[in-house]
């Protein structure tokens, strides 16, 4: 059964806010398989579970036409208003019932959103709206993050580790598969022409501030959110604070590294 994490409209405006980009390096590995596999230029890209649409605006830069879908219309119209390119479009739909044709869609892609789909029926769609020839990319960040900050990068990423776990100590059961490194996700993807990476580094600029709101956009902190509001929100003050006291600076939009590593799985569907 698919799982709606993300429907409410604050969570959403949260996730617009702090979501990050796929990183230069997830875009490269994605890019280098595409024009390897010869899967561009493709006419359609379809972005799968695309948010608020971080994925999507990254794909509009590299193919005429992007279409991104999720199951949240709160995601889609963050998506919506957000600034876009002139070849990207949304649409609220579950990733079980995509609505393209059989064999119309050339490149398929989903970040950090396919372990909250029903797999078996998210696989059987890819396989129906993928032309022959065509890729998808399934990729997401895994919770092994840091944050790094002149000589106190150590001391800053346990502050922030501490944080994170008590964080995920709300996490979905899906969260399973992300910790899995998307083995079974891997598994269940129908082609045999396919590779599992699993030590993309990225580093993404973020501020102190950011970091904090990167957490705070996590499904698992929502959860928290929902069932002990004045703990979580002080988690979260508190985790400010001491990454600020660690640094030796007093605002919160000091720039900081944040280094994630991702996952990609990769494919093409048979001629
Ligand atoms: C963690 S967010 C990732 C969003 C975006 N791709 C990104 O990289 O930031 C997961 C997204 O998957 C969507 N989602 C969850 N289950 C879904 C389903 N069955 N079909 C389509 N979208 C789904 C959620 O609404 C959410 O927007």
């Amino acid at each position: 059964m698919a799982t709606q994490m993300f429907e409410g409209k604050g969570h959403a405006a949260v996730y617009q806010k702090y979501r990050f980009a796929p990183g230069k390096e997830l875009q490269q590995t994605i890019l280098t398989y595409l024009q390897e596999k010869r899967a561009n230029p493709a006419e359609l890209v379809v972005d799968v579970g695309c948010g608020s649409g971080q994925g999507t605006r990254f794909l509009g830069e590299h193919f005429k036409k992007v279409v991104g879908t999720d199951i949240s219309e709160a995601q889609i119209q963050e998506a919506r208003d957000a600034p876009s390119l002139p070849g990207i479009s949304y649409l609220v739909c579950p990733a079980e019932e995509l609505p393209f044709k059989d064999a119309s869609v050339g490149v398929l892609t989903s970040f950090t959103a396919a372990h909250w789909f029903d797999i078996e029926k998210f696989m059987r769609e890819a396989n129906r709206v993928l032309k022959p020839g065509g890729c998808v990319a399934i990729s997401t960040y895994t919770v092994d993050m840091s944050v790094r900050y002149g000589n106190c990068s150590d001391e800053l990423t346990k502050v922030f580790r501490e944080c994170w776990d008590l964080i995920l100590k709300h996490s979905h059961d899906r969260l399973k598969l992300v910790l899995d490194d998307y083995k079974k996700i891997f598994e269940a993807l129908p082609f045999p022409d396919k590779k599992r990476i699993t030590d993309i580094f990225d580093n993404i600029p973020m501020t102190v501030a950011s970091v904090v709101g990167y957490m705070e956009s996590a499904s698992p902190y929502q959860v928290f959110l929902k069932k002990d509001p004045e703990a979580a929100k002080s988690l979260l003050r508190d985790t400010e604070k001491r990454m600020l006291e660690i640094m030796g600076v007093s605002s919160a939009e000091t720039p900081v590294e944040f280094w994630v590593r991702h996952v990609c799985v990769l494919g093409c569907k048979g001629q």
